[in-house]
């Protein structure tokens, strides 16, 4: 057959193209028969999803579009973090972090500011510098408020402006005219002009005389996705959109877990009112804020039409804390029906009505919820009795629920086992064919996480080639492996604000791009099919991976291939028992080193290049560059 490739409108023989590579080729051409006609397991549509936590700055200075950093003022022996004071001409003023005043019962520490001489063009006041920075755009409207109280009647006019830290000019400024002497959130908005989008800036609140002001949950938020007050950065969620996830396994992860019981996630601490929300120490070096709590994560999933896993607290905490299985473990169980119960219940429910107070009259859909987080790490041995506790009783009033043990546990057959994979592009490629074998009658598989750990901030392109090759075998055992979760997902770049490396998406506080490994991502899950396919591969090395699907409602086949070594593979491929249509498309992944990547410099280094295929036949001569990752997409006729 002649096959024909057109890319960006220009038309070249794929014959004489093939023709160059193959004199370059190492090897001789490997021959994959694919029997179109013979389905050999199903698909599972859930099977690519988001698994994300506190970590890397994911959500606060992450995803959680909140541009102020410790808007609830903590502070350590170097002072109140993040903040800093501001005394412009002569003006003077101190800052103290007040123990004795907060707005709430949650926030009992304040930020108290006593101006000592100010006047209107000498202003005293504090800055906040953001999470690396605050971003501002032309033309772009930011929404903000905080809560205040002053000293006397006479403080007058609070003014707060986004100011660009090297020209030290306001680029958008707000006046409150008036702060009460009780406690009272103020509201205001910032304008920015034709300026041009950094992301050096700051945000800062002065006043103009003499006084004391006492400040607290200071919150600045940029248009969010789908304007959600309170919501989430509108880059990162389009791309996360881009990655057509089933499903969001939140909170964690070890976020989950915390390092000592008492600062495990706990959920209740998380919803309603941010005034009413405590925040907490994550594990992972940092404090959270927890402005992205337990309907914020749900909400997130409506977004993006991901159906929620929810990973429940379960009695074991990172420093070897664990809770004993019985009536010292009920309140913790307890705790998740009543999570449950929050996400799904109705209007008449005690923890449905609350949910609809906090603004989501709708329940949310549930099928998976979690029973902890890699519980192979406790060393007491509880997770036996744990698991069987939380089986029963969640079983008992939801019988219709997936529950996910994570790790095997004994005396009880959990619905759902959790897998975790962590390795180097070698490993991956050695067990590629890792579940080939598994039982098909023991528990379903979750691969809740799984990376292969090479680059950072974000992976080069052999994490890429590990994670495609790793990818072809989760499909084609997806008959068992019900969904899986790249991880971690998210990391701000700045110096300090990486935890963990790899990370899929990398950004700072105005931009962001997608790692190679992001791209196979978007890559496989923008073409998953429904049914995997009779195949046979012949003759290829052993750094050749592939996945045939087939789309039965768009009688569409896929073919992933992947092809982790430096040399060229051929690769003649017979499409048996189908009528192809005569085009189709090829998405191609590539790189001339392994070590190349994508930097917040050069993100476009390495992108998927489509090209239309003319010609298609049952008969394709094919040759795979070295280091390259490919989607041969075919409509059957
Ligand atoms: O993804 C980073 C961490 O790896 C997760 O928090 C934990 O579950 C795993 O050990």
């Amino acid at each position: 057959m002649v096959l024909k490739t057109f890319a960006r409108g220009v038309a070249f023989s794929a014959a004489a193209l093939l023709a160059t590579v193959c004199v370059e080729a190492q090897t001789t051409p490997a021959v994959l028969t694919i029997h179109a006609d013979q389905p050999v397991s199903k698909v599972s549509p859930t099977l690519y999803g988001l698994m994300t936590e506190e970590i890397n700055y994911s959500y606060d200075g992450g995803l959680y579009a909140e541009m102020v950093r410790n808007r609830t003022f903590r502070s350590d022996w170097t002072g109140i973090l993040n903040w800093l004071q501001v005394e412009d001409g002569n003006a003077r003023a101190q800052m103290t972090a007040d123990e004795k005043t907060g707005p709430s019962d949650a926030l009992k520490t304040s930020l108290r500011i006593d101006v000592k001489q100010a006047d209107p063009r000498n202003q005293a006041g504090v800055l906040n510098e953001g999470y690396w920075g605050m971003a501002v755009r032309p033309g772009a409207t930011y929404k903000g408020s905080f809560y205040a109280k002053a000293g006397s009647g006479d403080l007058g006019a609070v003014t707060v402006s986004l100011v660009n830290n090297a020209s030290g000019k306001a680029v958008a400024t707000a006046v409150v005219p008036q702060i009460s002497t009780a406690w009272k959130q103020y509201e205001f908005t910032l304008k920015t002009g034709a300026i041009q989008a950094s992301a050096d800036n700051h945000l800062a609140i002065t006043v103009g005389h003499a006084g004391t002001l006492w400040l607290d949950l200071v919150s600045l938020f940029p248009p969010t996705y789908h304007d959600r007050a309170n919501g989430n950065r509108i880059d990162l969620m389009e791309k996360l959109a881009a990655m057509h996830p089933a499903f969001l396994r939140f909170p964690g992860g070890n976020y989950l877990e915390g390092d000592h019981i008492a600062e495990r996630y706990d959920w209740k601490k998380t919803i309603g009112p941010l005034v009413d929300r405590p925040t907490h120490p994550s594990p992972w070096s940092y404090h959270s804020s927890d402005g992205l709590g337990l309907l914020e994560f749900l909400e997130w999933c409506e977004d993006l039409k991901m159906q929620p896993v929810l990973a429940v607290y379960a009695g074991y905490s990172m420093a070897q804390e664990h809770v004993n299985p019985g009536s010292d473990l009920k309140p913790y169980v307890q705790d998740a029906l009543d999570e449950i119960a929050y996400a799904t219940g109705g209007a008449d429910t005690k923890w449905g009505a609350i949910r609809v107070r906090d603004g989501h009259p709708q329940p949310f859909k549930l099928t998976y919820v979690e029973i902890g987080n890699e519980d192979n790490f406790d060393r007491s041995g509880s997770y036996d009795g744990r698991y069987a506790q939380f089986y029963k009783a969640i079983k008992a009033r939801y019988p219709d629920l997936q529950l996910i043990a994570t790790t095997p546990v004994k005396g009880i057959r959990p619905d759902v086992v959790d897998d975790h994979y962590y390795v180097h592009a070698t490993k991956f490629y050695e067990d590629a064919a890792h579940y080939d074998k598994t039982d098909r009658n023991g528990p379903k598989i979750f691969v809740g996480e799984w990376a292969t750990k090479e680059g950072s901030p974000t992976p080069t392109f052999d994490a890429a080639l590990g994670d495609a090759a790793w990818m072809t075998g989760l499909e084609r055992n997806s008959d068992i492996i019900v969904m899986a979760a790249y991880a971690p997902l998210l990391v701000n770049v700045n110096p300090g604000g990486m935890q963990w490396a790899p990370d899929l998406i990398g950004y700072d506080a105005l931009r962001s791009y997608g790692s190679p490994s992001y791209y196979a991502q978007v890559l496989f899950a923008s073409h998953l099919g429904d049914q995997t396919l009779g195949s046979k591969l012949q003759g290829a090395g052993d750094r050749f991976f592939y996945s045939i699907t087939r789309d039965s409602a768009k009688k569409r086949l896929y073919l992933k291939l992947v092809n982790a070594s430096s040399a060229p593979q051929p690769v003649e491929i017979e499409f048996a028992g189908v009528r192809l249509a005569a085009t189709g498309t090829l998405v191609s992944l590539s790189a001339h080193s392994t070590q190349a990547t994508n930097t917040m410099e050069q993100p476009k280094e390495i992108v998927p290049v489509e090209t239309a295929l003319r010609g298609v036949s049952s008969h394709l001569h094919h040759t795979m560059p070295g280091y390259s990752i490919q989607l041969i997409q075919v409509d059957v006729q």
